[in-house]
């Protein structure tokens, strides 16, 4: 009773996270040991699922550079390519199509029946089988996985029944309505028929389209989880979501210092990630950091609450906080002060 479908929602610009995403999709960012869209991937290839189509849009090329050989997390991996952003509903109609395009074999068209559908910038400890189980006893055309959350204006709210049939989806509810609540966890099961729902040749949004039409038709259901989730797409969701994962907080637990990394004795790493190649020299501090790969922290310095990218520096005495994002190749000069700044390669900042 699996469904062996996903498709994995990739395309976007990753706005909120750049200078990070300049030169990459933020799926394609590491949290702790691996590219985010594997941790993605892993989770649905554990509950069952074999083939993943990625739906892209922005620098799909670091996908297929990674995967070339069409393996990721344990899943077989497809892509379908957008020529243009087509919202979350039309990129899912398009993977749809493009993935049951011939491709040489015969399994048939894999979304025909049951499929999953995820954003790319979820990563969660629910268990998607409990998900699959309800919407299969309520017979539902689509079910969504929600969490609660104390603010719900950066995600969809909604609200169900007693049975978990949606009575209400709103997409980023604004002001006033926007109280605590459950929320769209970006997790969904999908029946063939919500293809058909999907206008074809325009941006299309699942959220603001889609979901409330089958909400109006009583065939949304929702399975509301108090398991860990977070969506890694901000600067303060993904320094907490590579925290969480070496602090405990997950199903799995992962070391907080890349064994291929150079961290001299005596530096303080305090709920920080530093991972391979990296460097942090002697009397560094690194208190709610995220080093990326390459990255380099100088005799002294301090980085609280911000992310070191690609082989950015700062350097000796520096000290960098208030969710600031070195993008790849940044330098923060010796004894310079950066506060919540965005400071890309080209950039030598102060
Ligand atoms: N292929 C494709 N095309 N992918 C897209 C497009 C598009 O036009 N637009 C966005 N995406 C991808 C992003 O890369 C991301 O993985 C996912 O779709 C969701 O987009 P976000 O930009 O991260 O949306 P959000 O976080 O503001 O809101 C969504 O996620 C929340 C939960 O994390 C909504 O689904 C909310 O309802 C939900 O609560
Ligand atoms: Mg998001």
């Amino acid at each position: 009773m699996s469904a062996r479908s996903a498709i994995v929602l990739a395309g976007g610009l990753g706005t909120r996270l750049r200078p990070l995403t300049d030169v990459r999709p933020k799926q394609m960012l590491p949290i702790v040991d691996r590219p985010m869209i594997e941790h993605v991937v892993g989770k649905l290839a554990a509950e069952g699922a074999e083939d993943v189509v990625l739906s892209l849009g922005y620098r799909p090329d670091a996908f297929g550079a990674a995967y070339s050989a069409g393996r990721c997390g344990g899943a077989n991996l497809r892509y379908a390519t957008e020529p243009e952003p087509l919202g979350t509903a039309g990129a899912v109609l398009f993977a749809a199509r493009r993935a049951s395009a011939p491709n040489g074999n015969d399994r048939g068209d894999p979304f025909s029946e049951t499929f999953w559908a995820l954003n790319g910038d979820v990563l969660t400890d629910a268990v998607l089988s409990d998900l699959l189980a309800l919407h299969r006893a309520r017979r539902a055309e689509a079910t969504i996985l929600t969490v609660p959350m104390t603010d719900a204006s950066r995600y969809g709210m909604v609200e169900a029944d007693a049975a978990g049939r949606v009575t209400r989806f709103v997409e980023k509810p604004p002001g006033g309505d926007a109280a605590s609540g459950w929320i769209n966890a970006g997790v969904y099961l999908l029946e063939p028929s919500v293809l058909a729902r999907i206008p074809a040749g325009r941006a299309v949004s699942m959220e603001r389209e889609t979901f409330p039409a089958v909400a109006a038709d009583g065939a949304l259901y929702t399975l509301r989880s108090n398991a860990y989730w977070i969506d890694a797409g901000t600067p303060r969701s993904y320094l907490q979501a590579n925290i969480d994962l070496t602090s405990g907080r997950r199903a799995l637990t992962l070391a907080p210092v890349s064994p291929r990394a150079a961290v001299a004795a005596g530096v303080s790493v305090i709920d920080s990630v530093v991972m391979e190649g990296a460097v942090v020299a002697a009397g560094a501090r690194l208190e709610g950091a995220v080093v990326l790969p390459g990255g380099r922290i100088g005799a002294g310095a301090v980085v609280s609450e911000s992310v070191v990218g690609f082989g950015a520096a700062v350097e000796p005495g520096a000290r960098v906080r208030g969710f600031t994002l070195l993008g790849d190749g940044a330098t923060v000069e010796a004894g310079d002060v950066v506060q919540g700044g965005r400071l890309s390669g080209s950039s030598r900042a102060r």
